[in-house]
């Protein structure tokens, strides 16, 4: 099946999906959507209430079934959840979705971009510093097996990061 024409951001969490993948839809004239608005908005609560109330597992299938109507709309940028490459099923709807694009970060600066923020129910735990290694850890292969670019944000502007993939996909 060939890739349709989406361009789909992929990385963790405060690696700048969704302010890279806004302006990257402006710079492109394309619609943007980002999985966690598009699973609020359907659920009508925010997502620390959905994993409150249903758990992980509750989240992981809305965000698996909000995926797959995103990508079955024309094309777009979308900003997907940290957690998107952990499904099987997710990882190969991403690879025929579009073009994706790994946004990476050091350690430090997805602490740095995370740590005032409540509502990513994850990094609410004693040491977040330490959960952000270990999820690296886990998904870092998981995002590369999805990605056709990696690119790396660290000590970046947004506007720059938007360049250089603007650059990739001219190639
Ligand atoms: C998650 C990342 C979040 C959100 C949820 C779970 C994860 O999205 O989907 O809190 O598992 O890494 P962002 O990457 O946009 O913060």
């Amino acid at each position: 099946m060939p890739k349709s024409d989406h361009i789909v951001l992929v990385g963790p969490m405060g690696a700048g999906k969704s302010t890279i993948g806004r302006l990257l839809a402006a710079n492109l004239h394309l619609p943007f959507q980002d999985t966690d608005r598009v699973i609020e908005e359907r659920t009508g609560a925010d997502i620390p209430w959905i994993f409150d109330v249903e758990g992980e597992e509750g989240f992981r299938q809305r965000e698996t079934s909000a995926l797959a109507d995103m990508l079955s709309e024309g094309g777009q940028v979308l900003a997907t959840g940290g957690g998107i490459v952990l499904k099987q099923e997710n990882r190969s709807l991403l690879q025929k979705g579009g073009v994706v694009f790994y946004l990476t970060a050091s350690v430090a600066q997805l602490v740095e971009r995370t740590c005032k923020d409540k509502k990513r129910p994850l990094l609410q735990v004693d040491d977040p510093r330490q959960k952000i290694i270990e999820l690296i850890e886990q998904r870092d292969p998981l995002y590369r097996e999805v990605a056709d670019h990696v690119v790396n944000t660290d000590r970046r502007s947004p506007k720059s990061v938007v360049q250089d993939i603007v650059n990739l996909l001219g190639q």
